[in-house]
């Protein structure tokens, strides 16, 4: 079965052509970051604008590259939720324009989901349940991965994501947006011990997440050291940095992982490319004999073909959009009702 996918939630149009929810045929992302790094984030009047110019030829890229044309295709997934409403609608509405002209059955997809779907392009052989960490720009989650629809949120972030964590560091660093990895860059040079940064304190649940007390010690550390004349090694506070973030990463993800019994673990999103975040789990998971999924890096950002694989699932699942499908901005994973 051969799936088109689209996904516009945020600053990334793509789209890609999935043969039974493993096959990549194609995976085509047009990124709009030169644009919005002007203004230090992602501007999301110019990321709707962006994705209207730009996601006719990116489709149909995708089916140029896969050898196939709409009629060749079985279904149409899209991303419907959550995300940045003006550049979903662009995408549901190519995506609900294309299926009805091809008539085909249109799919709609969590965004959340295909992150956490990626894990199946790169590893076949990965089957729920296991418990996966879900972090990028807009999410920090730990997950039960109950099947392949069906998941229980257990521990969140009560403030800043872990993706937005790294890029408001990197920015107080000097870096361009979105800054996650540079950081990553520069910590591979400095020295993870040189400053010791603090781990948050979360009321509430204990796999709960909280990153704004870390930003803004980084904050501090930045500016005081600039008002007393000190001159940081960038590269060192990189690398304490991303430390921290590892180590509460791992320590929740860990913690969480033992209470409920898995010990197969899977990471997903756009620091789940960071190779501090990917060593540190790889380090614990050898240690305890835990099997370890990790998306390939091509996979681990915003991408169409993590779509086309979790749209076979909910394909499978029964689940279908019709023309009244609308972008939901939030929606937690496992409230899914479509
Ligand atoms: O999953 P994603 O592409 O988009 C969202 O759904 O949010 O995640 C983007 C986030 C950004 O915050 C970016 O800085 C971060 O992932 N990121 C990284 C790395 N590569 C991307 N953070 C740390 N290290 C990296 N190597
Ligand atoms: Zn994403």
């Amino acid at each position: 079965m051969k799936i088109l996918a689209i996904e516009s939630s945020c600053d990334e149009t793509a789209a890609a052509v999935v043969e039974d929810g493993r096959k990549v045929l194609s995976d085509i992302v047009a990124t709009q970051i030169d644009k919005h790094k002007l203004y230090g984030g992602v501007v999301p009047e110019i990321a709707s604008r962006m994705h209207a110019e730009s996601i006719y030829s990116v489709v149909q890229a995708a089916f140029e590259q896969s050898g196939c044309s709409p009629d060749g295709i079985d279904a149409v997934a899209v991303t419907y939720a959550p995300g940045l409403i003006g550049a979903l609608l662009v995408g549901i509405s190519f995506a609900k324009g294309l299926a009805m002209a091809a008539e085909k059955p249109l799919i709609p997809v969590h965004h959340i989901a295909g992150h956490i779907a990626a894990n199946y392009l790169s590893h076949p052989e990965l089957e729920p349940p296991y418990l996966c960490l879900v972090v990028s720009g807009g999410h920090s989650h730990i997950v039960e991965v109950l099947d392949h629809t069906h998941y229980h949120v257990v521990g969140r972030t009560h403030d800043d994501a872990a993706g937005e964590c790294f890029d408001k560091a990197a920015r107080t660093l000097g870096y361009e947006y979105p800054g996650g990895k540079f950081i990553d860059q520069a910590a591979k040079s400095g020295d993870p011990s040189a400053y010791r940064l603090p781990h948050p304190k979360v009321q509430g649940c204990k796999y709960d997440f909280s990153f704004s007390g870390l930003k803004t010690a980084v904050i501090n550390l930045v500016h005081n050291a600039a008002q007393r004349n000190e001159k940081l090694c960038r590269e060192d506070v990189a690398a304490s940095f991303q430390k921290t973030v590892s180590d509460i990463l791992v320590e929740k993800t860990m913690l969480a992982a033992d209470d409920l019994g898995y010990s197969t673990i899977a990471l997903a999103g756009g620091v789940s490319a960071n190779s501090g975040v990917r060593e540190a789990f790889s380090q614990v998971c050898r240690q305890k004999g835990y099997k370890l999924y990790m998306p390939q890096l091509k996979y681990c950002g915003d991408n169409a073909a993590m779509i086309g694989c979790q749209g076979y699932f909910d394909y499978l699942a029964g689940k279908r959009a019709d023309e009244s499908l609308n972008g939901i901005a939030t929606l937690p994973l496992d409230k899914i009702s479509v």
